[in-house]
């Protein structure tokens, strides 16, 4: 019996190897459907023909017919018995003003699909491309570019929402949580409700934490979380009245050198007997030989200098950094809960 895992056939290699080189274009085809406010457009005025659309649209007609019928194939656009164009249900998540609206994602994407023409420079190097790019970290883009950064928090937003409410179900959240990342203080506020008895803090870059106090407002959970800035890169910055160090979803935008440094200075503002709580994806024997995965860990390599991480590979950072008894917690598929405590000899 082979040891190996057996690779599991992507639906990408059904393409053939030229229809796999010429994959990029079907982003950039949406891209130019949301930069063309198409799905707005159709929301407004129903069904169109393509001459209404090119003249509203301001496009060449002959030149958008292409661009419509592609869109129809992939059943974003559907066509009626007139020829007239309308928005699928699928296509409906190009708008933004949906709940499951795919533009937050949308902009990351595009801002990746810059950053991977630098993929030879992470390979060669394993740092980010998008560094070599666009000449900052992706943080420091954010912090320059307002509109991008309220879309990933939304993205943050969004994925709490679908992907971590399950966490509330495996752990018993008690004491005082610092959430370390904690962006807008969606997950604190999933804690708060559904843990009466739980005091909180956001913790974050003040660039992230625009929104959190409204989040915290909205849910009703305002008066038993406080937000604090500052960055995990300045330990004194970091509270040190916890009893829960929660840290989701952070570690893995940062290579195993980052991630070192970052726990361990969390662990040095942490009181004795308060414990770490890793939130985080891990890639499992399920998901390690699937196409999309991998390339999600390329692309964290290009956009972070980082990579998702097995089991294995956490605990050797979390051990790394000072800590020990570790426990894992399965949340989902691919979603994780790692609880550490402080090494004891540190209060010997
Ligand atoms: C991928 S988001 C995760 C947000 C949230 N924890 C969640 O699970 O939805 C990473 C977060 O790390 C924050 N971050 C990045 N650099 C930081 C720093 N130096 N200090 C504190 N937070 C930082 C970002 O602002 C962002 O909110």
């Amino acid at each position: 019996m082979s040891s190996q895992a057996e690779p599991s056939q992507s639906i990408l290699a059904a393409l053939s190897l030229e229809d796999m080189l010429s994959i990029y274009q079907l982003s950039q085809a949406i891209f130019a459907l949301h930069d063309l406010k198409l799905p707005e457009y159709l929301h407004k005025h129903d069904a169109q023909p393509l001459s209404a659309l090119a003249q509203a649209l301001e496009t060449d007609a002959t030149a958008l017919t292409p661009l419509l019928e592609a869109a129809t194939t992939l059943n974003l656009l559907q066509k009626d018995e007139q020829n007239r164009y309308s928005l699928t249900p699928t296509g409906t998540r190009l708008r933004l003003d949906v709940a499951d609206s795919v533009i937050p994602l949308l902009h990351h994407h595009r801002d990746g699909y810059g950053a991977w023409n630098a993929l030879l420079y992470t390979l060669q190097t394993g740092h980010p491309g998008f560094n070599q790019v666009y000449q900052m970290d992706i943080y420091q883009y954010q912090g320059q570019h307002p509109e991008k950064l309220a879309y990933f928090n939304r993205y943050m937003q969004q994925t709490t929402t679908t992907w971590l409410t399950q966490v509330v179900e495996y752990y018993n959240f008690s004491g005082h949580v610092v959430d370390i990342g904690g962006n807008t203080g969606a997950l604190m506020a999933l804690l708060l409700r559904r843990f009466p008895e739980l005091q909180g803090t956001v913790f974050d870059l003040e660039q992230a934490v625009c929104q959190t106090n409204a989040v915290l407002c909205a849910a009703g959970v305002n008066e038993r979380c406080q937000v604090v800035t500052g960055s995990f890169f300045e330990p004194l910055t970091i509270p040190t009245h916890g009893t829960i160090y929660l840290i989701s979803r952070v570690l893995l935008n940062w290579s195993d050198e980052k991630v070192v440094e970052i726990l361990k200075n969390c662990r040095a503002a942490m009181p004795a007997h308060s414990k770490l709580l890793i939130l985080d994806f891990v890639l499992s024997d399920s998901n390690s030989n699937s196409t999309i995965p991998l390339l999600h860990s390329l692309h964290l390599g290009i956009m972070f200098g980082a990579r998702t991480r097995k089991q294995t590979e956490f605990e050797q950072l979390v051990q790394a950094a000072g800590f020990t008894e570790l426990c894992w917690i399965h949340v989902n598929e691919t979603t994780f809960l790692l609880e550490a405590s402080l090494e004891s000899i540190l209060f010997g």
